[in-house]
């Protein structure tokens, strides 16, 4: 993880309280947090909360006498890889987009060198006030990335839409950010998870994914600036932000979904540990336990990923291979045989519900080894090598 520096605008809605567990997830994920506050943010919250979270002053004043050139305005933007205003409120945008710069943390915004995010949260009459949806549509015009946003109940009691996103997305957000935009304007779609192949009302065969490394990949992708489309088998994950989760449960289903979907993508990602067969003497109610042997018939499941390299113009398509022997060897048989451009080959002892792996990718110049590392930055080096190899194809 690299650790960048983050500048935390706080400006004053009640929202600001969640801002200091936003600095948590910020700090924990190993960056360096300097916070600047509005006057009115430090009626809602104190400064000292943000000073003891960050180990940094926090500043509030324009004209601060401690800092001797008088300039902290330049010097925090030109610190600052990244300026983030959580909460922002109507007034702070309103600023922002009409480059007023009357406070410390206006002024900061308009000197800034670095990208800009901001979170607005305010009332939802406030929100869809048309003075501010103007507003919003000047700042991304302007570049300024707004994140959310969310609808829900509000502070005031109310229920609509201008809740600040979760400190949990917010840092999500920050983190893609930091990403290259590899795959702006591409559509990815993705399979991930198990499958799970009925028996009867309440048994079913599947196998033990987790779905951790499909979903990596799927916020590696969306990182990368991919409008990604999941296809999930039984997991319990949190899709990505931005990402469409589409759930299915058996191999057929998960089939009818993709090729639902696949017309539409530039890249197909076949992660899934699809159960590679369903049960025949499926029983539509719950078969009773008795003293006997019970036989099961299973016939073999569709290759999805067979079907997508099958079609005329398929998109670029990366398989999986998981096996417990012969890694390499088993990998690049079944590479060659579905027609895969590109291939990750892992490990069942070391992949499986794990949260760090370690891959083999396998393409036409050869094997590349990904050594062990978290799923995310497996992913995200997949992502890139996947967009690499993509746009060699074209051109
Ligand atoms: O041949 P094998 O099943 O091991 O291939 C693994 C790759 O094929 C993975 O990318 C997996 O998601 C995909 N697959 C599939 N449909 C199946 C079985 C596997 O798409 N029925």
């Amino acid at each position: 993880m690299i650790q960048r520096k983050i500048l935390l605008g706080v400006s004053g809605g009640i929202a600001s309280y969640k801002s200091a567990e936003l600095v948590r997830l910020l700090t924990k994920a190993g960056h360096e947090v300097q916070v600047v506050m509005t006057r009115s943010a430090t009626e809602f919250v104190g400064p000292v909360t943000f000073q003891a979270l960050t180990g940094r002053e926090v500043f509030v004043e324009m004209w601060d006498k401690q800092r001797g050139d008088s300039m902290a305005h330049i010097s925090l933007t030109r610190w600052a890889d990244l300026f983030l205003v959580a909460p922002a409120t109507a007034n702070f945008l309103a600023k922002l987009a009409n480059g007023i710069a009357d406070d410390l943390l206006s002024t900061l915004a308009a000197a800034r060198e670095c990208p800009l995010l901001v979170a607005p949260a305010m009332n939802k009459q406030m929100w869809a006030n048309p003075a501010n949806l103007r507003n919003i549509e000047q700042l991304k015009v302007d570049g300024v990335t707004i994140l959310g946003p969310a609808a829900g109940v509000q502070a005031c009691g109310e229920v609509g839409e201008g809740r600040m996103l979760e400190p949990e997305e917010i840092a999500l957000h920050v983190e893609a950010a930091f990403q290259p935009k590899l795959l702006a304007g591409k559509k990815v779609l993705i399979t991930a998870g198990p499958t799970f192949e009925r028996i009867d009302a309440v048994r079913g065969v599947t196998n033990p994914s987790s779905g951790k490394m499909g979903y990596a990949i799927a916020r590696a992708a969306w990182e990368a600036g991919a409008a990604v489309t999941l296809v999930s088998g039984p997991v319990s994950l949190e899709p990505p932000p931005g990402c469409r989760r589409i759930d299915v449960l058996s191999a057929q289903d998960m089939l009818n979904a993709v090729n639902a979907e696949v017309d539409e993508a530039d890249f197909f990602i076949s992660v899934a540990a699809v159960a590679d067969y369903y049960v025949l003497n499926q029983s539509e109610q719950k078969i009773k336990k008795d003293a006997h042997i019970l036989t099961l018939e299973l016939a073999p499941n569709p290759d999805i990923l067979a079907n997508v390299t099958a079609r005329p113009n398929p998109p670029f398509c990366v398989g999986f291979a998981a096996e417990s022997e012969n890694l390499l060897e088993y990998a690049e048989a079944k590479r060659r045989r579905k027609q895969l451009p590109l291939l990750a080959a892992n490990l069942v002892q070391t992949a499986i519900g794990a949260d760090d792996n370690e891959i083999t990718l396998l393409d036409d110049a050869g094997q590349h080894r990904l050594p062990r590392a978290g799923k995310l930055e497996l992913a995200r080096k997949l992502v890139a090598h996947a967009a690499r190899l993509y746009l060699q194809k074209k051109n």
